[in-house]
């Protein structure tokens, strides 16, 4: 999510859909300053801390996705980390796609152009990966799709990197910034917190372990008083 962003029309009352892509003008007017952007000015930062904190647990991350990589340069650094023997990344903002391709093509990574209901919902995609990426992106599904989408997450997914406004932070966008933004839902943290702890512990900061795969007994995280 941007840290600043210019003020945008009147919040509307039905959503536009983030899973069709933003419109060009919501590239055009919120994406031109990439420079104070979460996620991009910062990306080499977020997959440092990724490195640290796996390599503390010494576990191995050998495959990542990214679910929704938007401009691409958090998925490029987070590849360029981890040299990764398997990626994917999917973006449904044909702008944006196709921007990232050319960042990401070096990666050797599959791009997709679909959303990720669409991804979970295809059963030809087997794969399984060891890291998630889904920064700033959960905002733009409604409550039917994170239903469905959560578990099936948790199924293909170890761990997690998930960030995403709470209506709290989205208040203090609007608050700060003047931005209100009009594809994305407004939940609270308990609501966040309900419909993820079904699928998903957290272990460390933005980072989630899947129920399916592990637990407080096989869990290769130490530090048992950071389970939520
Ligand atoms: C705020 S940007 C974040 C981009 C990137 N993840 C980052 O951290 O820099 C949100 C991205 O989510 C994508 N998006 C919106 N709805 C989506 C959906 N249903 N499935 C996958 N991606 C979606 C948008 O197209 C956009 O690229």
């Amino acid at each position: 999510m941007p840290k600043k962003k210019p003020s945008q029309d009147k919040q509307q009352d039905v959503k536009e859909q983030g899973a069709l892509g933003f419109s060009e003008s919501y590239w055009r007017e919120n994406y031109h300053n990439l420079d104070d952007m979460d996620g991009i000015y910062n990306a080499r930062d977020h997959a440092l801390y990724l490195r640290a904190v796996f390599a503390l647990d010494q576990i191995q991350i050998r495959s990542v996705a990214d679910f929704g990589f938007g401009p691409g340069h958090l998925f490029a650094a987070v590849l360029d980390t981890f040299k990764p023997y398997k990626c994917l990344g999917l973006e449904p903002s044909i702008s944006a796609f196709t921007r990232a391709q050319q960042l990401l093509k070096r990666s050797g990574s599959t791009l997709l152009h679909t959303d990720l209901l669409s991804w979970c919902r295809d059963e030809s995609q087997q794969k399984r990966f060891d890291l998630g990426l889904c920064t700033s992106v959960l905002q733009y599904l409604n409550d039917e799709e994170l239903a469905q989408v959560l578990p099936i997450l948790a199924q293909r997914l170890k761990y997690l990197y998930l960030t995403v406004p709470t209506s709290h932070e989205q208040q203090r966008f609007i608050d700060e910034y003047d931005f209100i933004d009009n594809y994305a839902y407004s939940r609270s943290r308990e609501q966040y917190l309900a419909m993820l702890s079904p699928y998903f512990t957290i272990v460390s900061g933005r980072i989630l372990e899947s129920k399916q795969h592990f637990n407080e007994k096989n869990s290769d995280f130490t530090e048992n008083l950071y389970r939520f």
